[in-house]
C-alpha cells in the first residue's frame, strides 16, 4: 500500500470504528455521552462491552498510527516520556478530590479546594489542568473544577479507584527502580518473585518477600487490593465471559485464587444454575465471607458458593469439578510457580473438566504470526495498515505486561507461552475465546 493510500485507510478505519462506538451508544440509552456530563451511562456498565471495546480497539491504534505518522518525530519521542498523568492522579486519589467535588455541582474555585485538602493553591491549578485536559474533571470557569463521567470513576465507592491506587502507589515505585534491577547482579538475570523491581525498592526500606507477603501484613492495603480486581472488571470487560461462556451447560466452577469473588459473584447472579468453590488465602476468603453475605446472601443461603482455604502451588483444587476458572492468575506468576499452579490444577480434573485460563494474550508484530493465530485460532488480526496487534489500540496489554514484571516479576503470555506452559502441565488447547481485550484459554485435559 503506498504512503497516502495509508493514512487514508487509517482515516476510514477512525471513521467507521467512532461511527459504530456512537451507534453502541444510542442503541444502549439513546444519547451519545459528552465530556462534560456527570452521569454515567447505561453503556458503562454494561456486562458485555466487547462491541464497544472491539470499535474502541480499532479507534485508539488507527488515531495512534495515524497521528505519529503525520507528527514530527521528536514530537512524539517527548510525548513517550513527558508523562505526568499517574502523578497528578495520585493526588486526587489520595486526596478524595472527586468526593469532595460531588458537594459542588456546579464546580469549587481551586482556592477552596485548596483550603479542605491543604494543598498550596497554584500548584493544586496545574494538576487539576493537566487532568481536566486529559478530560478527567471540567474546568468549568477559571480554576473552577467540577466532576464528569470521568473523575466520577474516582469517586470511593467505585472500585476502579483501588486499581488506579495500586499503579499510582505500588508499580510506579516499580518503575522508579526497574534500571537499576535490570543491572544489579542480584536481580539482573533472576525471576524470582521476591526480586521483583517493587520489592527491590521495598528491600531498601526494610520490607523483604514478594508482593503477597507485603499485602498481607496490612489489612487496609490487602482489602484495597481485593476491591481492585472488581474494578477490573470494567477496566479488562472480563464479565463479557459470562455472556460468552456457555456457563450455562455446566453446574460446578472452581474459581482458583478467586480473592473477593470478582468474577463467582456477578457469576452467581447471572447463572443460578452454577454451584461455586472459590479458593484462596485464608484472609482473602475472611473479606470474601462478608462481601458474599452483603451483596449476594441469596447464594451463600442456597449453598450456591463455598470458600476453601487453598495454597495453588501446595494442594490441588476441589476435584471433578467442570469448570476450573483462573483469571489474572497465571499472569502474577513466573513460569516455575505458574507450572506447578497448572499441574495442581491438572490433577483435579475429571474427563469432562475444562480449565479456563482468562488473562491478556500478548500479540506479535509479526502479520505473518499474526495471521497464523487467526486461521488456526481464531484469533483477531488487525485489518491492514493498522499494525497487526492493533498497536496502541492493545496497548493496555503491554502495560499490563510491564506491571506484572515490576510487581511479581512475572508477566502477560504469547499464545505460544500459554501453551507451552499448559501443554507441559497436560492441557489441551480447545478454543481461544477473543474479548477484544483479554481471551479465555479453553483447555481439556489432555
Ligand atoms: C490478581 S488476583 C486475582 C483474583 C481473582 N481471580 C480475580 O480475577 O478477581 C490474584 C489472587 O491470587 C491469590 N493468591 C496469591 N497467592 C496464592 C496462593 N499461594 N494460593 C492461593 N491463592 C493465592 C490472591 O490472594 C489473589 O486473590
Amino acid at each position: 500500500m503506498a504512503n497516502k493510500a495509508k493514512l487514508e485507510a487509517l482515516l476510514t478505519l477512525i471513521n467507521t470504528s467512532a461511527r459504530d462506538a456512537i451507534t453502541l451508544y444510542e442503541q444502549h440509552g439513546g444519547n451519545v455521552p459528552s465530556m462534560d456530563q456527570v452521569e454515567s451511562h447505561p453503556l458503562d456498565d454494561a456486562v458485555d462491552q466487547v462491541a464497544l471495546k472491539t470499535a474502541i480497539r480499532t479507534l485508539e491504534g488507527a488515531f495512534a498510527q495515524l497521528s505519529t505518522t503525520l507528527a514530527p518525530p521528536a514530537h512524539s519521542a517527548i510525548n513517550l516520556v513527558q508523562v505526568y498523568d499517574y502523578a497528578c492522579m495520585r493526588v486526587a486519589v489520595r486526596e478524595n478530590i472527586t468526593n469532595i467535588l460531588v458537594n459542588y455541582p456546579k464546580g469549587i474555585h481551586v482556592n477552596d479546594l485548596s483550603k479542605i485538602i491543604n494543598i498550596e493553591p497554584k500548584k493544586l491549578a496545574r494538576v487539576m489542568r493537566l487532568l481536566a485536559t486529559r478530560g478527567c474533571y471540567n474546568e468549568v470557569d477559571m480554576d473552577v473544577f467540577a466532576n464528569n463521567r470521568l473523575s466520577m470513576i474516582l469517586h470511593n465507592e467505585n472500585p476502579v479507584r483501588h486499581m488506579v491506587n495500586l499503579h499510582v502507589e505500588s508499580c510506579a515505585k516499580g518503575a522508579a527502580v526497574f534500571y537499576d534491577t535490570l543491572k544489579d547482579p542480584r536481580t539482573a538475570y533472576s525471576y524470582e518473585p521476591t526480586h521483583a523491581p517493587f520489592m527491590y525498592a521495598n528491600n531498601k526500606e526494610g520490607i523483604q518477600g514478594e508482593f503477597f507477603d507485603f499485602m498481607r501484613q496490612d489489612d487496609e492495603r490487602r482489602e484495597s487490593y481485593h476491591k481492585s480486581m472488581r474494578g477490573l472488571n470494567g477496566i479488562m470487560g472480563s464479565l463479557a465471559v459470562l455472556t460468552h461462556f456457555p456457563f450455562e451447560k455446566y453446574s460446578t466452577v472452581v474459581d482458583v485464587g478467586g480473592g473477593i469473588g470478582a468474577f463467582s459473584l456477578p457469576l452467581a447472579k447471572t447463572h443460578k444454575n452454577v454451584k461455586i468453590t472459590i479458593h484462596d488465602l485464608p484472609e482473602a476468603l475472611v473479606q470474601a465471607r462478608s462481601i458474599w453475605a452483603k451483596d449476594c446472601p441469596e447464594a451463600v443461603a442456597e449453598n450456591r458458593v463455598e470458600f476453601e482455604a487453598l495454597n495453588f502451588f501446595e494442594q490441588v483444587p476441589a476435584k471433578g469439578k467442570d469448570i476450573y476458572y483462573l483469571r489474572n492468575i497465571i499472569h502474577d506468576w513466573p513460569d516455575h510457580e505458574s507450572a506447578l499452579i497448572l499441574r495442581n490444577v491438572r490433577q483435579a480434573l475429571g474427563p469432562n473438566s475444562r480449565v479456563l485460563i482468562h488473562d491478556y494474550v500478548v500479540r506479535q508484530l509479526s502479520r505473518k504470526q499474526a495471521e497464523v493465530e487467526s486461521s488456526t485460532l481464531g484469533a483477531v488480526v488487525a485489518p491492514e495498515p493498522l499494525l497487526p496487534n492493533f498497536g496502541v489500540g492493545n496497548m493496555r496489554m503491554y502495560q499490563q505486561d510491564m506491571s506484572m514484571l515490576l510487581l511479581h516479576n512475572a508477566k502477560e503470555r504469547t499464545l505460544q507461552e500459554s501453551l507451552a506452559l499448559s501443554t507441559a502441565a497436560g492441557l489441551k488447547l480447545e478454543k481461544v475465546w477473543d474479548l477484544a481485550e483479554a481471551c479465555v484459554l479453553e483447555f481439556s485435559a489432555a
